[in-house]
């Protein structure tokens, strides 16, 4: 089978109504990207399967939905304005702009491809200067010219977004856009704690947009200025953060499978000592095979006390916890899964595309995405228009139920093509026999076989096989 390109996923994704190129009729604005009606459903269903995982389903852990802009002394605490920087550098042949840290990374990346072995430590871990060094002696050559050596120092470039708020704007109405969700999860550690009256260990998780200036966003929506993530804070001991570290780095992964990831195309990824930030004790990225290779997909961190140390020195406020049973008082280390909506949605649509080869030279593509997850559950597909009132009175019930669609245009079989495209996983066809055995076909997506089932049982076998 001939293998998935970006091109062909950009494409299937606008033709089907998944994911539509920003602003489109203005002439676009550089990688941006608008989620359409099948789009927004399969993000809202990742989004519900994360929340009933890791909120739902813990007896620890909550929601929070905090607010994309703060007060700028949280970013100066977190170290955000000082550091949340990439290192930038410019051609001079051809004035493009490049992140020497991803250079580095894709010239190691195609030189292994070619079966070379490249001795040097991960570009996370150099210095400007080792960046600078590398890239100079390994004459690696501008992306966008293919000159070499004409590269300018590295320059540190703050990746966050800058605003004002009220009419005047100077540094004192400045703010930024959230560069990530947790900030305000630290913040609102107390806040939580008073009104859930809640124990250590728990855990608070939150969904929402991220912003960041990227210098080098791109591969459709793995990199984009306006994201959204999903994150969770799990503050505990001391002593037990690297029991939670490994509990966790376990449950992410078996989440991605549970939401359909290949398990061909995941791995865990440890980073080394040098890469890891001062204050992490341990992070592991669980990397995807997207169609341009292994990369991230989520990261499972310790972040020790950092954060916590940090806005309690700079808001004056207490952010200890005393234990109710041992009266012990200290600043809970913390455990951080922190996992992109628009990237999962990727490595989900990685995975489920399938194009599959049929009988007499026929062929379909199939998304073959986890039931749950579906953006559409079941279609309702009258044999003729003459059976359109008792099929639209099938789709108004199930609809109340499913997120159901109908449709009545076009041949029986080009209609199961435009939902296996779409990865619907039931098709219900009311046919002439219908009126009289109050009956329907229903055509499972993978297999294509077809059974009949009674109209008053329909919900509950939907239902059923829907788990
Ligand atoms: N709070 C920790 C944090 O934000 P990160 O590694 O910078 O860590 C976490 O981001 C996750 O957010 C990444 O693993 C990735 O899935 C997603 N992410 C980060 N930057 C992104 C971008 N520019 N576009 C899309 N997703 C992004």
């Amino acid at each position: 089978m001939k293998e998935l390109t970006m091109q062909d996923l950009v494409a299937f994704c606008k033709t089907t109504g998944l994911i539509y190129p920003g602003s489109e009729i203005y002439g676009g604005l550089s990688n941006s990207w608008d989620y359409g009606p099948l789009g927004v459903e399969l993000k809202n269903n990742i989004k519900a399967a994360w929340w009933r995982r890791f909120v739902q389903q813990e007896p620890n852990n909550v929601g929070l939905d905090s607010a994309i802009i703060a007060n700028p002394k949280i970013w100066e605490a977190s170290g955000h304005l000082s550091s949340f920087t990439d290192p930038l550098m410019d051609c001079r042949a051809c004035k493009s702009r490049h992140r020497a840290d991803k250079l580095i990374e894709e010239w190691v990346a195609a030189q292994e491809k070619q079966g070379k072995k490249i001795d040097a430590k991960s570009s996370e871990a150099m210095t400007d200067a080792e960046m600078e060094e590398f890239i100079k002696q390994n004459k690696i050559a501008c992306p966008v010219c293919g000159k070499t050596e004409q590269f300018t120092p590295i320059r540190k470039f703050n990746l966050m977004f800058k605003t004002f708020i009220g009419v005047t704007e100077d540094a004192k109405s400045t703010v930024y856009l959230r560069p990530e969700t947790c900030a305000c999860i630290f913040t609102n550690f107390k806040n939580v704690l008073r009104s859930t009256r809640a124990k250590l260990p728990m855990g608070i998780c939150q969904i929402g947009k991220s912003f960041r200036n990227e210098i080098t966003p791109g591969n459709f929506i793995f990199r984009t200025r306006e994201f959204e993530q999903m994150e969770m804070e799990f503050f505990c001991h001391p002593n037990d953060s690297e029991k939670f570290f490994t509990h966790y780095r376990k449950e992410c992964m078996e989440f991605c499978k549970s939401i359909g990831l290949d398990p061909q195309k995941l791995r865990f990824r440890d980073h080394e000592k040098e890469e890891l930030s001062f204050y992490s004790k341990a992070t592991t990225d669980i990397e995807f095979n997207y169609p341009f290779g292994f990369s991230e997909l989520w990261g499972i961190a310790n972040r020790t006390n950092y954060d916590l140390t940090k806005h309690q020195q700079f808001s004056g406020e207490d952010l200890t916890y005393t234990d109710p049973f041992t009266n012990e008082k200290y600043i809970p280390y913390v455990i951080e899964p922190s996992v992109g909506v628009d990237r999962l949605l990727l490595a989900v649509l990685c995975s489920a595309y399938t194009v599959e080869e049929l009988p007499d030279n026929d062929s379909r593509i199939v998304l073959k995405l986890n039931k749950n997850l579906a953006p559409i559950k079941v279609a309702v597909l009258p044999l003729s228009k003459k059976l359109e009132e008792k099929a639209l009175q099938v789709y108004k019930t199930l609809s109340k139920t499913f997120r159901t669609q109908y449709d009545v245009t076009g041949s029986i079989g080009k209609r199961y093509r435009r939902q296996d495209e779409i990865g619907t996983p039931y098709c219900v066809t009311v046919d002439f026999d219908t009126e009289t055995d109050n009956s329907v076909t229903v055509r499972d997506r993978d297999s294509m076989q077809q059974v009949r089932v009674k109209l008053d049982e329909l919900e509950d076998w939907l239902t059923k096989n829907l788990k």
